[in-house]
């Protein structure tokens, strides 16, 4: 498929530029990254978009199924049998069916994209993740007039997954977005990161990336892909509705109602680990604002 990435490169340098870059950009504006010598590295991508080291983002993760310490996962997911794996694609969709891991990723251009993750809990890194579009997903599987929401199912598996022999949570994590936003160029299925398959802490073998929501609405290892007419359940908004939105765009003028939304910490230590200004939308706002025109932010949080 068409990259459509070219022209956001030579937006104004007052702003960060790199949001996103495709494979052949990001080769040619990070040298040999790919190779070995950059993983644990600390690279300069391209402006300010300091990427977080393959050690920060396979060490520091939220994994609830794992427990929920931030080393739980890399200190448990190797357990987890990520080979064979399928998906289940159901609800408004003209091809419903059980896919496997392969038929997914079959035919599919995939591309890296360096996107900040803003965690609602106000860390963030910055992940050269590679995947393909959700859209082109639905698009093959044939959404169906009607449909208005996109859910998405973790995998239940205690056996594997220590932290779900615990009631954490209301298993399996479960997530959703609207169908204008699973459907934008931005919302990608993520198979890997730093050129390496995607690390089982990380959400092997595939997992949502949403740049401009919370953190947590990015869902690891998903199992199942439902289109639906109603808006479907959302594991924190569930919890507790007060504090976890369903739609969980990152907003620093929308406080969360323990802590401040203002700021984020980066991971990754040294001169990096002070506070940074969290940006409207996370900084993807020409990209997504559009979608959220004429609603009251503060309500739809
Ligand atoms: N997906 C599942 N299935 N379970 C989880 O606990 N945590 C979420 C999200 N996806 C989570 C999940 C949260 S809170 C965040 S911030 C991100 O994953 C963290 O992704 P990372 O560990 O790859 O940085």
């Amino acid at each position: 498929m068409a990259h459509r990435w070219t022209n956001d490169l030579t937006r104004d340098d007052v702003t960060p530029k790199a949001l996103y870059l495709n494979r052949r950009q990001w080769m040619a504006g990070a040298g040999a990254m790919l190779g070995a010598g950059a993983l644990g590295g600390r690279a300069r991508a391209q402006g300010d978009m300091e990427l977080n080291s393959f050690e920060d983002i396979t060490s520091y993760n939220n994994f609830y199924e794992f427990g929920t310490g931030k080393t739980d996962p890399s200190n448990y997911a190797h357990a987890l049998t990520t080979s064979p794996w399928s998906i289940e694609i159901d609800g408004l969709v003209d091809n419903p069916g059980t896919y496997s891991f392969e038929d997914i990723v079959e035919g599919q251009t995939i591309e890296e994209r360096i996107y900040r993750l803003r965690c609602v809990e106000a860390w963030s890194m910055v992940i050269p993740w590679h995947g393909f579009e959700l859209a082109d997903l639905l698009t093959r599987v044939g959404v169906q007039e009607g449909a208005r929401f996109v859910a998405f199912e973790t995998l239940v598996r205690p056996e594997e997954m220590p932290g779900q022999r615990r009631a954490i949570l209301d298993w399996p994590y479960r997530e959703g977005l609207r169908l204008d936003e699973a459907m934008n160029p931005l919302t990608i299925l993520a198979t890997g990161l730093y050129g390496e398959a995607m690390p089982n802490q990380n959400g092997a073998p595939i997992r949502l990336v949403v740049p401009w929501k919370y953190g947590f609405k990015s869902i690891k290892s998903i199992v199942r892909i439902s289109l639906t007419e109603e808006q479907p359940e959302a594991t924190w908004n569930m919890q507790n509705p007060r504090e976890y939105g369903f739609y969980s765009n990152v907003n620093p003028n929308v406080d969360h109602p323990r802590w401040s939304q203002a700021s984020e910490r980066r991971v990754g230590g040294g001169l990096f680990s002070s506070r940074i200004p969290t940006r409207m939308f996370n900084g993807y706002e020409e990209e997504v604002a559009h979608m959220y025109e004429g609603m009251d932010l503060s309500e739809y949080f």
